[in-house]
């Protein structure tokens, strides 16, 4: 399991959007605009805003009476979705998770739905500001919530979680296998305050690794930390399940995942939408296709070597796309 790691350097503030070409092909239709080509046309949201890298390259390709709708839970992406709806007249913003997509737009009076981008996990600015709290790379506040304004930080849930909790979350986030190990040490430790008092800790309980080792030995527990403060896990199972019944009949959803686990949960909705429920032959069960409620659009697609090259970052992104057909 891989991840955007904390330690690339790419300059503060600067999101490059992963999988561009491929999500423009998918969500509207190619992935450069010719010029005097017609537009796409409809309502389209862009679930995890950031700061607008997406978004910005959607907006080219829609029509001038096109919506687009940002959401993000960072407060922090705020200040760049005010400049861009100042700009384009087309898009807004509301800061919400995902999994509340269906309440926005019901307040919004939006149905019917033409196209959503899902790029889950942490932005590159958020990783990259030392006092958010992501990164056992730099020094600043165990904070790590993607809204500050939220919920506990990592330090206040590592200070006082049962040992067996955190060894636990460790595992199942992060798949750390020396989860006990760790566990054990943080709870011995506690109070902790900072992110590199927490990767330290982690360094230390864990036995030298044999050869050299490229990742820092505390990237898997900060991943679980972060995964579970900020309940990814169920924002991801509600998220997907909101922005599918957003859509109108054609439209489709794009999710961009970067680990294996939020994948395995983007390829398991996306098969359960995709195929006819499984029942035993003797039932009387007629037309099983006619529940069949999506169509994937091609596989899994990962960058290009290109891409790869320009922005190491995106090496362990992967893009998944679903149609709806009813
Ligand atoms: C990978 S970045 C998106 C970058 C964006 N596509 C761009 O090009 O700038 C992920 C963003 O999703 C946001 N996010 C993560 N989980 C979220 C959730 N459950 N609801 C809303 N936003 C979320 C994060 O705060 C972060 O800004």
């Amino acid at each position: 399991m891989t991840e955007r790691s904390a330690d690339e350097s790419v300059r503060a503030n600067e999101h490059i959007p992963v999988l561009l070409q491929e999500v423009l092909t998918h969500l509207v239709g190619r992935a450069q605009m010719p010029e005097g080509a017609a537009k796409e046309s409809g309502i389209f949201i862009d679930a995890t805003f950031g700061r607008g890298g997406h978004s910005r390259k959607l907006l080219e390709h829609l029509s001038a009476q096109s919506q687009l709708l940002g959401l993000d839970r960072d407060p922090e992406a705020l200040e760049e979705a005010r400049r861009l709806s100042e700009q384009d007249p087309r898009f807004s913003f509301c800061q919400a998770r995902f999994s509340k997509l269906q309440e926005v737009l019901k307040d919004k009076r939006i149905e019917g739905v033409r196209g959503v981008l899902m790029d889950v996990g942490v932005s590159s600015p958020q990783l990259d500001r030392p006092e958010r709290g992501f990164s056992f790379a730099a020094q600043g506040p165990l904070d790590m919530r993607m809204n500050p304004d939220e919920g506990a930080s990592a330090a206040d849930w590592l200070n006082q979680a049962d040992e067996a909790e955190i060894a636990q979350v460790l595992w199942m986030y992060g798949e750390e296998r020396q989860s006990r190990r760790i566990a054990r040490a943080i709870v011995a430790a506690r109070p902790l305050a900072t992110t590199l008092e927490l990767a330290d800790l982690v360094a230390q309980a864990l036995p030298r690794p044999r050869g050299g080792q490229r990742k820092h030995p505390a990237t898997r527990t900060f991943q679980a930390v972060r995964i579970f403060v900020n309940e990814e896990s169920k924002e991801l199972d509600q998220g997907l399940q909101q922005s599918f019944s957003s859509l109108a009949v054609g439209g489709r959803l794009a999710v961009i995942s970067f680990h294996s686990l939020e994948d395995r949960k983007v390829k398991h909705a996306f098969r359960q939408l995709s195929q006819p429920p499984k029942v035993p032959r003797r039932l009387p069960i007629q037309n099983l296709d006619l529940q069949v409620q999506g169509r994937l659009i091609g596989g899994p697609m990962k960058p290009s070597l290109a891409e790869l090259n320009a922005n190491p970052r995106s090496r362990s992104a992967t893009l998944r796309v679903i149609e709806k057909v009813r």
